[in-house]
């Protein structure tokens, strides 16, 4: 048993005590980006769609429609009321700023019809734009309902080279698991960069997890608190940037992933206009590693660097970058998503504070899913430290210094986590 195939056995024994959370098949394509953006997919869709004995299309509809119903809660003003068609109207209007994501969201839009499923590419466009929008409305989602606990963890281990973890954390969950695979995105025939994508997503709005061997790779997460985060916006005034050519994250993200070098990188997601606040969350080959901050409001972006001596809120060493949902500068305990960030930096450092944590131990610690000590009744908001979530979609190891990614560390969830109360505190090696 403990020389399974994928030499994963700790996991197996991590999830023998509850339900058990098996693997997605994760199933692969390629895209050229010569082709033009609206039949970019088209392939990729036609043969993905009818899988699955109709669960994947099932899954299409399922995440759309509850989007749209997060929408009509979170922001009943713009989507709940007789003026709904007109702002999805404005909203597609602003999109003519970005003809690549339009001819995307009818390429989408067209090959859902195919499968007799009929999303307008206005309609698409309001739902796959929920987190921006949401990060517009009044209520942040993290601090209170309806919505769950979206959350992603990202961070980043100098141990050797960069080891890169990502926890792709979103709802729905189930539905947003069965829709995502890998691409490997082509130009002149040559694999440029391989992704994990939600496919329910178009490129703009896409959660970026992509790696460029050789040279660097990406992950985006969700710097969402409402009007919190992007002081006040209104729906006006978000028109007006989406309107303005501003980046979307997966607009910037994509721009990045097209550059050749960690530093040509770093530098186009530091500079390039944005639409919303997020993270990204970048590792080189040559020990390079960063945490950017990026604000809606146009307020410069903050740069945290693996190896700076940048004081931080939390303890985290030099050799350590861990980014969950909340600013590096917010001390544990302020705000939603200081938990789970503050677990697992204790559980990295908790013996050896100094020299680096093993690359196995920052991996077992990807799938902790329980609470951490003290915060296991916590609800509102309900970030219990676990890092492998109730919402976790996929658990992804990033390593750009390989010739090619081996997505055999690329773990697609079959089913929902669950939270488990919390171990011992000497429970580092809980898995094993
Ligand atoms: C890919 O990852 C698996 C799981 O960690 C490991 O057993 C295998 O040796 C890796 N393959 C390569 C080519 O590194
Ligand atoms: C939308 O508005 C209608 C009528 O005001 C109301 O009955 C319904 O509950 C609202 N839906 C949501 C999701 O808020
Ligand atoms: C942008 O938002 C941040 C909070 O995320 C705030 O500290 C900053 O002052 C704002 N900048 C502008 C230009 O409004
Ligand atoms: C945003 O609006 C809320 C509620 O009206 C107010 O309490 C808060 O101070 C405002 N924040 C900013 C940055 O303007
Ligand atoms: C959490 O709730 C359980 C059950 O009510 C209780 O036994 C436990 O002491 C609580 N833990 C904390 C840290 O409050």
């Amino acid at each position: 048993m403990r020389s399974a195939a994928l030499g994963f056995w700790w996991l197996l024994a991590a999830v023998e005590g509850q339900a058990p959370i098996g693997r997605h098949e994760l199933l692969e394509y390629d895209v050229h980006m010569e082709t033009e953006p609206m039949r970019r997919y088209s392939k990729v869709l036609d043969d993905f769609l009818p899988k699955r004995e109709g669960r994947v299309l099932q899954a299409f509809q399922e995440t759309y429609k509850e989007w749209k119903t997060v929408l009509e809660v979170i922001l009943p003003s713009l989507w709940n009321g007789t003026e709904m068609l007109q702002n999805q109207q404005r909203l597609w209007q602003a999109f003519e700023a970005h003809p690549e994501a339009r001819a995307e969201l009818q390429g989408l839009s067209a090959a859902l019809a195919r499968q007799e499923r009929h999303f307008t590419p206005q309609a698409l466009a309001m739902v796959i734009s929920m987190y921006p929008l949401l990060n517009i409305a009044p209520k942040a989602t993290t601090d209170a309902g309806p919505s769950g606990p979206s959350a992603c963890t990202s961070s980043l281990l100098l141990s050797g080279g960069v080891l890169h973890g990502r926890s792709l954390d979103y709802e729905p969950r189930d539905p947003m698991a069965e829709t995502t695979v890998v691409i490997r995105h082509r130009l002149k025939d040559k694999v440029q960069y391989t992704c994990l994508q939600p496919l329910v997503y178009t490129t703009a709005l896409q959660w970026f997890t992509c790696v460029r061997p050789k040279a660097f790779s990406l992950s985006v997460n969700a710097r969402a608190r409402g009007i919190h985060m992007e002081s006040n916006t209104s729906f006006d005034e978000f028109l007006r940037r989406v309107g303005s050519g501003a980046y979307f994250l997966g607009e910037i993200a994509e721009k990045a992933m097209a550059a050749t070098s960690y530093e040509e990188a770093l530098a186009l997601l530091v500079s390039l206009p944005v639409v919303s606040s997020n993270y990204f969350i970048l590792a080189g080959t040559h020990g390079q590693g960063a945490i950017i901050t990026r604000f809606g409001n146009s307020s410069a972006a903050d740069v945290w660097s693996l190896k700076s001596s940048t004081s931080t809120s939390d303890g985290q060493p030099p050799w350590l970058r861990v980014q969950t949902n909340v600013d590096h500068w917010v001390p544990f305990g302020e705000t939603y998503a200081t938990h789970r960030r503050q677990h697992l930096v204790e559980m990295l450092t908790a013996e050896k504070r100094r020299a680096p944590a093993s690359r196995e131990d920052f991996m077992k610690a990807y799938f902790v899913s329980n609470a951490m000590k003290g915060s296991e009744n916590r609800t509102s908001p309900e970030d219990t430290g676990a890092i492998l979530r109730p919402t976790t979609i996929a658990t992804v190891f990033l390593d750009p210094s390989e010739e090619e990614p081996n997505i055999s560390r690329w773990f697609l969830w079959n089913a929902t986590p669950k939270v488990l109360p919390p171990q011992s505190p000497n429970s580092v090696g809980l898995l094993v």
